[in-house]
């Protein structure tokens, strides 16, 4: 199942980053940027210390993609990234995967991010029938916007992980979407 290398939005467009050193100081400078805020719900952040760290997470990135196990764009806006969204834990027998997604902070609550996932999303119910997110019970922004990206909460999940962050067990909370809510 071929990962396509560019997805058109009205506003934003989706690319995959290629491991670069252009690309690697770019995703690192907005990783930078917004560190503090991202390192609360995203414990890879913690990890991308440097350029290097950054180019290394973009090689793992396409390895992963090209054994079948992740896909990962850059949401782009005139040609700036500003986010990432992601599919992962991919089970091909099952037609499921979980999406992830985060944006730099001046430029939330514009419908970016949305944008960005109705056309992942598309793009995935080709191949896929269920789409989960899973975040942490507290994350408002998280599963205000999952709902708001209509999909169904699950449940929860108690103490389903150690954060280093919050140096205790978090409870998460899922959601889905199924091919046939939305076709
Ligand atoms: C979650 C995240 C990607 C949402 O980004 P965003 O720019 O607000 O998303 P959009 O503008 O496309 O959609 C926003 C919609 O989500 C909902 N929403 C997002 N934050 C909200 C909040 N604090 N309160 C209420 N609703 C909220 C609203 O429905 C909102 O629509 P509205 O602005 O018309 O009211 C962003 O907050 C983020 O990057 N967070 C840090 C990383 C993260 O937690 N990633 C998820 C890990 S599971």
């Amino acid at each position: 199942m071929q990962t396509k290398t560019k997805l058109q939005g009205e506003r934003i467009t989706l690319k995959k980053i290629t491991p670069t050193k252009n690309n690697a100081s770019e995703f690192f400078k907005v990783v930078e940027q917004n560190r503090e805020d991202l390192g609360i719900w995203l414990p890879w952040v913690d990890e991308m210390l440097t350029v290097e760290d950054a180019l290394q997470n973009l090689l793992e990135t396409e390895k992963q993609t090209r054994e079948g196990y992740k896909k990962e764009y850059g949401i782009y806006l005139k040609n700036k990234l500003i986010g990432t969204v992601d599919a992962f834990n991919i089970r091909k027998p099952d037609k499921s995967l979980e999406i992830g997604y985060w944006i730099s902070k001046e430029y939330r609550r514009k419908g970016y991010v949305r944008e960005a996932i109705a056309i992942f999303e598309k793009e995935l119910f080709k191949n896929f029938h269920r789409i989960q997110i899973k975040c942490d019970s507290e994350n408002k922004n998280s599963i205000e916007f999952a709902k708001r990206c209509g999909y169904k909460l699950e449940g929860e999940l108690r103490d389903a992980f150690f954060s280093k962050k919050f140096n205790s067990f978090r409870n998460n909370i899922i959601f889905s979407k199924l091919k046939t809510d939305t076709f």
